[in-house]
């Protein structure tokens, strides 16, 4: 009960924290997303699977590092303070440390090495994340609105529908862009019933103030989106893990936006 306590405290602290995290090969680029149609199912009010993927998300590189700087054998509160000090993140570590303390330090450490850099997979072998085997997901629409505009933003509307469920999985994103800079996102989809689901995404369609390097520039020409919806981590070689669709759109982005009459 102690560390279900504890295991709460951090998660809220870390939620404030977390950073949406990119998918396995893109980068944000002003993507945002919120559901429509139905909400996940079957998540209770600690979501321990969330809070597991999150949390690995953003440190799986720092564990994979802080276990050769011989964390290996160390146990949670060492191998998660070193964590700590490389994301220089008090929340970083304390998260690390009530998800390896509520698993164990050993199936903390194997997961990770089974896992690669798979967080919904680690999350998997962890026991924090369902796993469902049988789901299904089509695409029933995924539209963009404006279809044509300036600079600006652009919202993009999936739907699907699952006969069987759906397995925790994510929804990835992503836009062959005019400059060739790709971008996208990923957002964990924890499991869901059968039904219908909708979500929308926002994408801010405009050059980022004060970038420097790699920036997305949004310029004149037309965008290609791919979505898909998977169980597991799209694309990964891991058990558990399926493209159940996919789907492409584009749309077109005429020019910058237009200036405020003054
Ligand atoms: C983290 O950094 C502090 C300050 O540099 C150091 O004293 C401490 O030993 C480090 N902790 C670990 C686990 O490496
Ligand atoms: C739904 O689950 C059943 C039973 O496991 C399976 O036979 C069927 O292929 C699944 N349907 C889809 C669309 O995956
Ligand atoms: C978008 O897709 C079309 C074909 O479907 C292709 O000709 C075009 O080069 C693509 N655009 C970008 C920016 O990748
Ligand atoms: C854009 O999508 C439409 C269908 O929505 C398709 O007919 C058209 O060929 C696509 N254009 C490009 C350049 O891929």
């Amino acid at each position: 009960m102690k560390s279900v306590a504890v295991v709460l405290a951090v998660l809220l602290a870390y939620q404030c924290l977390a950073v949406r995290h990119p998918g396995p090969l893109v980068q944000p680029g002003g993507l945002s997303l919120s559901r429509t149609l139905s909400k996940p199912s079957k998540v209770g009010d600690m979501d321990m699977c969330k809070f597991c993927v999150d949390f690995t998300h953003n440190a799986i590189q720092t564990i994979g590092e802080a276990i050769l700087e011989g964390g290996l054998t160390a146990g949670c509160s060492k191998l998660c303070g070193i964590v700590g000090n490389k994301t220089d993140s008090k929340a970083v570590e304390l998260a690390c440390d009530a998800l390896c303390t509520l698993v164990g330090f050993e199936e903390f450490v194997n997961a990770f090495n089974k896992a690669d850099v798979d967080p919904i997979y680690y999350c998997e072998l962890l026991n924090q994340c369902p796993i469902v085997d049988n789901g299904d997901a089509t695409i029933t629409l995924l539209s963009v609105n404006p279809k044509s505009g300036p600079q600006g933003t652009f919202l993009i509307d999936l739907e699907y529908e699952t006969k069987n469920g759906t397995g925790t999985g994510e929804l990835l994103i992503y836009l062959d862009t005019v400059d060739g800079l790709p971008i996208g996102s990923s957002f964990l989809n924890e499991p869901q019933d059968p039904g219908k689901y909708g979500v929308k995404l926002n994408l801010n369609a405009v050059p980022p103030q004060g970038c420097e390097v790699a920036c997305e520039s949004f310029e004149p020409g037309v965008y290609n989106i791919t979505m898909h919806v998977c169980n597991g981590q799209c694309y990964s070689k891991h058990p558990h893990s399926k493209i159940y669709d996919m789907k492409k759109t584009n749309f077109t982005i005429t020019g910058p936006p237009p200036t405020p009459s003054p």
